[in-house]
């Protein structure tokens, strides 16, 4: 029989507590709390998958990223984390979860790159106070933003030296590539933006597009940042890792290219 325990304190809309960390619940138990509108689907999508490499993978990496970071705020952290393990484990039917699937079989630091970019815009965005759905949509957003790379030839992506012109721009055109793939499925404007914008940056330096300030989207300014962030976080092979105060220091001093507003809200998020 399905039993398990509670991971943390569980609220009703209210605040009133109805089931305290450790409490152990069981199924029957879920489907009366899901009838009131409060979901318990964590502890159900763990017992169902904890076998799967998959679902062992994908744990590992949002554990470890939690673990880089060292976050003082772990409601904040957790309410996230939950959001994100509903995009990766309870979506295999929206069109776009062929594209997870694609980026968990592909090259392992990309796919770790992919749920850290995601993390850390939830974090950012709740911090910014957007509603679960919105978080919910960057965090789709974000972790499909560099699927055009499974497009491109992995000796090329895997390139320790650096790339030659014709590879560059091999490289830079992940992001229409990724807005091509995603075209066909009609998906919210949203997703598209963040696929095709996130290296675009406010001074018009960027691309595919050289968009400036307004013309990129909230969202996909919020990605920019947190790719820019992860690189601190995740390996990649034709950049050095840098500890977290050091990208923060160069995404300061980029101010011409980076919201610096949206800096400092990450910043409130690591303090
Ligand atoms: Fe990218
Ligand atoms: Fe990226």
């Amino acid at each position: 029989m399905f039993e398990t325990n509670a991971k943390q304190d569980i609220f009703d809309k209210h605040g009133t507590l109805l089931l305290a960390k450790d409490y152990k619940i069981t199924k029957d138990m879920i489907a009366r709390l899901n009838k009131l509108g409060i979901s318990l689907e964590i502890s159900d999508i763990v017992e169902k998958n904890k076998n799967s490499p998959f679902f062992v993978n994908s744990m590992t990496i949002i554990n470890s990223f939690e673990n880089k970071i060292e976050f003082k705020n772990h409601n904040l952290i957790s309410s996230v984390n939950k959001i994100l393990i509903s995009i990766i484990f309870e979506s295999k039917k929206e069109p776009w979860w062929i594209f997870i699937n694609g980026l968990s079989n592909y090259l392992e630091w990309l796919y770790t790159h992919s749920i850290n970019v995601s993390i850390i815009s939830m974090l950012i965005a709740k911090q910014l106070t957007y509603s679960d759905k919105a978080i919910r949509n960057i965090g789709i957003g974000a972790i499909l933003h560099d699927i055009g790379k499974l497009l491109i030839p992995k000796d090329i992506i895997q390139k320790t030296e650096e790339l030659n012109n014709f590879e560059k721009t091999l490289v830079r055109q992940h992001c229409e590539l990724g807005m091509h793939s995603l075209e066909t499925y009609s998906l919210p404007q949203e997703y598209l933006d963040i696929v095709l914008q996130h290296h675009e940056r406010l001074d018009g330096s960027g691309y595919p597009n050289g968009l400036k300030e307004d013309e990129i989207s909230l969202n996909a300014q919020i990605v920019m940042v947190a790719d820019v962030i992860d690189a601190c976080t995740t390996y990649c092979p034709n950049r050095a890792s840098v500890g977290i105060r050091d990208i923060i220091k160069q995404l300061r001093q980029d101010n011409a290219k980076y919201s610096q507003d949206i800096v400092s809200i990450f910043e409130e998020v690591i303090k």
